[in-house]
C-alpha cells in the first residue's frame, strides 16, 4: 500500500512539477503586477509596459504564461484607466503579430487620450546587433496614431514602420528614435526638412542609409545625434546646432566619401564640424582605427580635452584603407595639422595604456599641438607588465616634440 502511494506520488510529482511551478508563478507574477498596477493608477500621467520586467523565464511554457499574463493586464488597464489624458506611453513587447489586436487597441486607447511622447518597441531582446539578415519592421504604425499631428512630440519606434508621407504630420516633433526599421534616406531627408523642430535624432540598426548626406537641408536644427551600427558608409552634414553626436559603427569608410584625398580633408574637416570640447575615444589604438581617430581630430576645431581609453574593441580584419598610406608611418605623413592642434588641445588623458608602438607614435604626433599643456598617461596592469609599460612611456619625457611647457604624468 505504502509502496503504492508512493509510486504514485512520485509519478505525479514528476508529470505535474512543470504544471504546478508555472501556476505558482503565475500567481506570483499576478501578485506582482497588482503591486505595479496599483503604483501606475496612482502615478501621473506616465507609462511605462515592458513585457521584459514580467517575462523572466526561459522555459517556453511558462515564458508563454507570464506573457500572457502582461497581455491580460494591458487589457485590464484599458478596461479601468479613467484619466483622459495620458501623458508619456511605452510598449515594449516582442513577436506582436501574436498580440496585435491588443496592441492596436492599446495605442488607440493612448491616441485618444493625446499621448505626447509615444515608444513602441517591438525588437526582439535575443537579435544580434552585428547581423541585419531577416530583420524587419514586425509592425505598423496603427495609421490613427498620425492623427495626433503636432500633439506627438517624441516618437520611439522599433522594428515597427511609418507610412510616408504620414508621418510628416508630426509637425512639433522634437525627439525622434528609429531602430531595427528599414530608413531610406529620402525619407529620413523629407522627414528632417519638413519637421524642423526635431533636435534629436537617434538610429539604431537602420538600414537603406548608406549615403547619409543631409547637407541640402538649411538650418537643420539637429542638437543631437545618435547613429548606431546602421549601414551608412559616408556621413555628409552641416548641423551648427549639434552638441553631440555618438557614433558607432564602421568609421573608416565614412571617410571614403569625406576624404578622397588628404588634400580634400582641410575644406571636409570645416564643413562638417563639430563642436565638440572634450573628446573620449573607446579605441584599441589599432593601426586601423588611425583614420578615424584622425577623422575625429580634424572634426573637431575646438577641442580642449581628448581622452583615450584604451580597451580591447572589434576591429574588422576586412578593412580596407580609405585611401592609400603606410599606416606603419601614419602620423610621420599627416599633411593636415588638426585646428584643435593648432589652437586649443591643452589636456590629453590616456586611461588603460601600454605604451605600444602605435599609442606612443600617437603621442608623439598630438605633442605637437601648439596649445598642449598636459598629459596624463595611467598605465594598464592588467598583463601584469606596469613596469616594462612605464618604461617604455618614458620615452615620451625625453622625445624631440616635447615642448618645455609640457607636463607629463605617468601612473
Ligand atoms: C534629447 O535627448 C536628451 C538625452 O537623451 C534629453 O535629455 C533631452 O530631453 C532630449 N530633448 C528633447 C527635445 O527631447
Amino acid at each position: 500500500m505504502a509502496r503504492d502511494n508512493s509510486d504514485i506520488f512520485s509519478l505525479s510529482s514528476e508529470s505535474l512539477l512543470p504544471a504546478i511551478i508555472s501556476i505558482i508563478l503565475l500567481a506570483i507574477a499576478t501578485c506582482i503586477l497588482n503591486k505595479k498596477w496599483l503604483r501606475i493608477r496612482q502615478s501621473d500621467a506616465n507609462f511605462d509596459f515592458n513585457e521584459n520586467f514580467f517575462v523572466d523565464s526561459t522555459s517556453g511554457e511558462i515564458k508563454q504564461g507570464q506573457r500572457e499574463v502582461f497581455i491580460d493586464f494591458i487589457k485590464n488597464w484599458i478596461a479601468q484607466f479613467t484619466s483622459r489624458r495620458i501623458n508619456k506611453f511605452s510598449l515594449t513587447v516582442s513577436n506582436p503579430q501574436t498580440c496585435g489586436e491588443t496592441i492596436e487597441r492599446c495605442v488607440a486607447f493612448v491616441t485618444q487620450r493625446g499621448v505626447k511622447d509615444l515608444t513602441l518597441d517591438f525588437s526582439n531582446p535575443k537579435w544580434n546587433e552585428n547581423d541585419l539578415d531577416d530583420k524587419h519592421a514586425l509592425f505598423q504604425l496603427p495609421t490613427h496614431v498620425y492623427q495626433l499631428g503636432s500633439l506627438l512630440k517624441s516618437l520611439k519606434l522599433y522594428s515597427c514602420s511609418f507610412d510616408m508621407p504620414d508621418i510628416l504630420n508630426f509637425g512639433a516633433l522634437k525627439d525622434v528614435s528609429l531602430g531595427w526599421i528599414e530608413v531610406p534616406m529620402n525619407t529620413l531627408k523629407t522627414l528632417l526638412s519638413t519637421c524642423k523642430t526635431i533636435e534629436n535624432l537617434s538610429l539604431k540598426r537602420c538600414w537603406n542609409l548608406v549615403d547619409f548626406d543631409l547637407k541640402d537641408i538649411v538650418q537643420l536644427g539637429l542638437k543631437r545625434m545618435v547613429l548606431n551600427k546602421c549601414d551608412t558608409q559616408c556621413i555628409k552634414l552641416d548641423a551648427p546646432n549639434l552638441k553631440f553626436f555618438k557614433y558607432s559603427g564602421d568609421v573608416f569608410t565614412s571617410e571614403i566619401c569625406v576624404a578622397p584625398s588628404a588634400g580634400d580633408l582641410v575644406t571636409v574637416s570645416a564643413k562638417t564640424y563639430l563642436n565638440v570640447r572634450h573628446l573620449i575615444l573607446k579605441t584599441q589604438m589599432h593601426k586601423y582605427e588611425l583614420c578615424g581617430f584622425e577623422f575625429l581630430l580634424n572634426s573637431c576645431p575646438l577641442l580642449e580635452k581628448l581622452t583615450l581609453d584604451i580597451s580591447q574593441q572589434v576591429i574588422f580584419k576586412d578593412y580596407r584603407l580609405p585611401y592609400l598610406t603606410d599606416l606603419e608611418k601614419f602620423w610621420q605623413t599627416r599633411r593636415v595639422f588638426a585646428q584643435c592642434l593648432q589652437n586649443t588641445l591643452k589636456m590629453i588623458e590616456i586611461f588603460g595604456s601600454r605604451a605600444t608602438n602605435q599609442e606612443l607614435r600617437t603621442c608623439c604626433f598630438l605633442m605637437k599641438g601648439k596649445a598642449l599643456e598636459q598629459i596624463n598617461i595611467k598605465l594598464s596592469n592588467e598583463d601584469g607588465n606596469i613596469e616594462f609599460h612605464r618604461r617604455r612611456a618614458q620615452r615620451l619625457l625625453k622625445a624631440p616634440e616635447r615642448s618645455e611647457n609640457l607636463q607629463i604624468t605617468i601612473d
